[in-house]
């Protein structure tokens, strides 16, 4: 029967339950033991774990720094802090993506533009960001949306051309490569959402 397809009566190929893909995230004994012996030390804030982690993502990165953040919004808001972002300011955000890569722009007193997202990947546009530089732009925003990395190459050339930071929202693609090269290592900083529903999810 192996050679025909099931829809024809031969053997699923996948044999796992589709409903499975919503327990997310797997959680096993590895796991728990972990979480319970940081509780067991009581000390579960500015602890050695988090600076482990700090280390190991960075060095997975191949980057100097890592800073551990209650959430990938905060992490995109110490991001956009970290490169300067203030009052006046404009970043020049993709029109699609979720909410939380642009709000901390607000928070620390700039603007968000928006700019189109390319067909294919659905990451923003080169060529519509240049369209969107003015001489309050300060950063460009790009998120690697639905794990699809953005055209890099073309977006980085853009920043040089004009000067502008770039912060990238790594939430949707943790070890996703362009080029072979890791997302999250193009710009000046980057943020990841590490909460339930991501790839690399740990809270
Ligand atoms: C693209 C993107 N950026 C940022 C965030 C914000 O991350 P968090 O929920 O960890 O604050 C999310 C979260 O869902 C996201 O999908």
């Amino acid at each position: 029967m192996k050679d025909r397809l099931a829809i024809l009566g031969g053997e699923k190929a996948v044999k796992s339950d589709p409903k499975d893909i919503f327990d997310w995230p797997i959680v096993n004994k590895e796991m728990e033991e972990a979480v319970l012996s940081v509780l067991r030390k009581r000390s579960m804030s500015g602890i050695d774990i988090t600076k482990e982690f700090e280390e190991k993502f960075a060095q997975w990165h191949g980057m100097k720094y890592g800073l551990g953040c209650n959430t990938g919004t905060a992490a995109l808001h110490c991001a956009f802090f970290g490169v300067g972002i203030g009052k006046g300011d404009e970043v020049i955000c993709p029109s699609v993506t979720y909410w939380a890569s642009c709000l901390p722009v607000f928070s620390l007193g700039a603007t968000v533009v928006f700019a189109d997202i390319e067909p294919d990947t659905l990451c923003i546009d080169p060529l519509d960001i240049e369209k969107r530089i003015t001489e309050r732009t300060k950063a460009i925003l790009v998120v690697h949306y639905c794990a699809r990395p953005a055209d890099m190459d073309r977006i980085m050339k853009v920043a040089k051309k004009y000067n502008l930071k770039v912060i990238e929202d790594v939430s949707h693609a943790h070890g996703a490569l362009y080029k072979g090269r890791l997302v999250g290592t193009f710009g000046d900083a980057s943020g990841f959402s590490c909460m339930t529903g991501k790839s690399f999810a740990i809270g």
